[in-house]
């Protein structure tokens, strides 16, 4: 049964991990701290980064799963999708290593190991699953067949949720990575106080870009309306007095729509398509307003819900060595020739 080890680098998080005969035995992180003063990530950061952080990271991974480098049997590796300049370290280093251990290579996608994150641990759910994946730079549904067969049924056409999240804060002032905090603030909010729209899209596609613009009106308005009214425009002090009034409001407010929008699409995804075992993925699933009410949507709706641990639903290796073990199983390697990709259709690349 092979021992796989895995390398995440798609964006700031330089991480590794072992898993064997499909466990993870290790999932080391080193989080990029540099970019919290520039308020996103900053591509060429990022890359240097990666570059002190992957040997120690490797390392450290090949370590706590106490075993040895040629006790590996493949080396996975995001390839795609991500920035160019970090996938091309982790993907650089994986072929380095196949070629040095004389071990195969598999080129894994990002947001197909955010799916398959749900197969870490136990409960897993059975095939075919669907699985809402909320990240960053993705908000997609994925109806998945097999661990090597899923097909995105639904996504957005503007920003991801994360995205929505982190305007929608720096909107409010607040430091990047946003979500994390109107998470916090909304726990202590009323989320009926303030009534933001919910776009219309068709099928299951989602937009969040709308959602920002009505937030951007409404702090320059100080809540008087959701319309934009030149006649009105708040001065800076009365918005920035406004917002620190209602902090938790406002939060809590954004919060629920952008659940209600997830929920809403998701629900359908699963009328059409009469699956009922529903999971969750990627950064923003750490949210607790969308945690509680997927399992709450669940309950009503007789769906058996999955949510991976806080640790594999952000950025992280396990996911990709998990991946790696089920193309492994089906025979799916890459050659030395494969490169890294900023972009990749998502089915052409499984
Ligand atoms: O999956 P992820 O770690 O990285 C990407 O692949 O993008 O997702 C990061 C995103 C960020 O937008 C961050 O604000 C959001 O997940 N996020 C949250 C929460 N924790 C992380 N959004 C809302 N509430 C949270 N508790
Ligand atoms: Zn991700």
């Amino acid at each position: 049964m092979p021992v796989i080890l895995a390398i995440e680098s798609s964006c700031d998080e330089t991480a590794a991990s072992v898993c064997h005969d499909g466990k993870v035995t290790s999932n080391i992180i080193a989080t990029q701290k540099i970019h919290e003063q520039y308020g996103g990530v900053v591509p060429e950061l990022a890359s240097r980064a990666h570059i002190q952080n992957i040997v120690p990271v490797v390392q450290a991974a090949i370590e706590t799963a106490n075993i040895k480098l040629n006790d590996v049997d493949a080396i996975a590796f995001t390839q795609s999708p991500g920035l160019i300049g970090s996938l091309l370290v982790g993907s650089q280093f994986a072929k380095s290593l196949s070629l040095a251990l004389d071990k195969p290579l598999i080129s894994v996608h990002h947001m197909q190991a955010h799916v398959l994150a749900n197969l870490i641990d136990d409960p897993r759910p059975d095939f075919p699953f669907l699985c809402l994946t909320v990240s960053g730079g993705h908000t997609q549904i994925v109806l998945c067949d097999s661990p090597t067969k899923m097909k995105v049924i639904g996504e957005t056409i503007d920003d991801a949720a994360g995205e929505a999240f982190d305007k929608s804060a720096k909107l409010l002032g607040l430091p990047y990575p946003g979500g994390p905090l109107i998470d916090k603030y909304a726990k202590q909010g009323d989320a009926s106080r303030f009534k933001f729209p919910e776009p219309q899209v068709a099928g299951l596609d989602f937009s969040f870009s709308g959602l920002k613009t009505s937030i951007l009106y409404f702090l320059q308005n100080a809540g008087t309306s959701l319309v934009y009214k030149e006649e009105f425009k708040a001065t800076e002090d009365e918005k920035q007095r406004f917002i620190n009034d209602n902090m938790d409001d406002i939060c809590a407010s954004i919060q629920q729509r952008i659940v209600s929008i997830l929920l809403n699409k998701l629900k359908k995804a699963s009328v059409q398509t009469g699956i009922k075992h529903i999971c969750l993925a990627g950064g923003v699933s750490a949210n607790s307003g969308l945690r509680k009410a997927f399992e709450e949507t669940g309950m009503k709706n007789y769906w058996k819900t999955y949510i991976p641990a806080f640790e594999y639903c952000t950025d992280n290796a396990a996911m990709i060595a998990i991946t790696g073990h089920y193309k492994y199983m089906a025979g799916q390697f890459a050659d030395l020739s494969v490169t890294a990709s900023a972009r990749a259709e998502w089915n052409e690349k499984l």
